[in-house]
């Protein structure tokens, strides 16, 4: 008996042994478009608490183009990954990607941004973790036309700025939503005007929304909408540099990471009206969770997760971020 419960115990230590040795072998890449983008930082940041977790090495690269996408995948296959999760700058790099990840013998699997194929179709097979992108733009609609009514304001004299990015699908379902709210509730459509960004950040979206601004240097009173914070932040800076204060100016952004927050903590109200928090936790740390429990344990992850959003304002920001688990 003693010998027998000794093997027994032999054997669960020989393989205890086996998989952590086969968990510090393992390696996962997690590739984002913008580094500096602090959704991205958070993402990475859970991503990380994931591999401590589980004792597997996360490699973090940021590409900003396709040849750095295609180089980073290549520098994983070279260092023996056996998959990557990547936020691509560019949605038609999709098969390119996938052929890529085949030839480097590398798992793959997206977040945030969904590849498309040629068509402009979402490459199903890939599997995928993004937000649930027209309901939370639905919310950001709502909280405008809440906010326009609560001033009072009547939606003729008021225009919208819609910065926009529309070679990325989910940027285009986040400000539909929105406007489909708006329009519901009387916006005349008359009065949205596009920005388009050329690239989706703040500064990009400030030079978009000027243009927009100057152009229409009548309209007094704006709403701003976008694909993130950033988008926004952009229209907000942009209506102060023309002169258009806090109170005619109505801001509701998506992401509520630092760029959000740090708008909040301003010691006066500023056109940044409110962000709908999404979560980095669930698209970091799960989606590098999945990835690894696919390379080590063979369990293919959900081909499409949406994850959700919660409005915040400045004023209960702090006890939004509570509720979540993320102060
Ligand atoms: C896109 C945006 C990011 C962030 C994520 C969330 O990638 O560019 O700013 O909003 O979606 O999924």
């Amino acid at each position: 008996m003693r010998i027998f419960r000794a093997a027994v115990l032999l054997g669960t230590v020989a393989f205890m042994a086996a998989t952590s040795a086969f968990a510090a072998d393992v390696k996962i890449g997690f590739i984002v478009k913008q580094p500096e983008e602090s959704w991205f930082q958070d993402e990475w940041k859970f991503a990380d608490v994931a591999a401590k977790e589980k004792g597997f090495t996360l490699i973090k690269i940021g590409a900003e183009d396709g040849e750095k996408v295609q180089s980073a995948i290549d520098n994983l296959g070279a260092q023996g990954a056996q998959g990557f999760i990547i936020c691509t700058p560019d949605v038609k790099l999709g098969p390119g990607i996938v052929a890529k990840a085949a030839a480097n013998d590398l798992k793959v699997m997206t977040v945030d941004d969904r590849l498309v194929s040629a068509d402009g179709s979402p490459l199903e097979d890939v599997p995928h973790m993004g937000i649930s992108a027209t309901k939370i733009g639905e919310a950001v609609g709502q909280t405008l036309v809440d906010e326009i009514k609560k001033r009072g304001w009547d939606m003729k004299d008021v225009g919208a700025i819609r910065v926009s990015y529309d070679q990325l699908p989910t940027a285009v379902d986040r400000v539909n939503g929105a406007l489909s709210v708006l329009k519901t509730a009387g916006f005349p459509e008359a009065n949205i005007f596009d920005a388009p960004q050329a690239k989706t950040d703040t500064e990009a979206a400030l030079n978009a929304a000027t243009v927009v601004l100057n152009k229409n240097a009548g309209i007094k009173k704006w709403v701003a909408i976008g694909l993130n914070d950033e988008a926004v932040l952009g229209a907000v800076r942009a209506s102060e540099t023309v002169g258009i204060t806090a109170d005619n100016m109505i801001g509701v952004g998506i992401g509520g990471a630092d760029s959000a927050i740090n708008e909040f903590k301003k010691p006066t109200a500023t056109g940044f009206f409110g962000t709908v928090i999404i979560s980095p936790k669930r698209h970091g740390y799960e989606t590098a969770l999945n990835m690894y429990e696919w390379v080590a344990d063979g369990k293919e992850p959900e081909k499409l997760t949406l994850t959700a959003g919660q409005l915040a304002l400045r004023d209960n920001y702090q006890s939004v971020r509570k509720e979540l688990g993320i102060e």
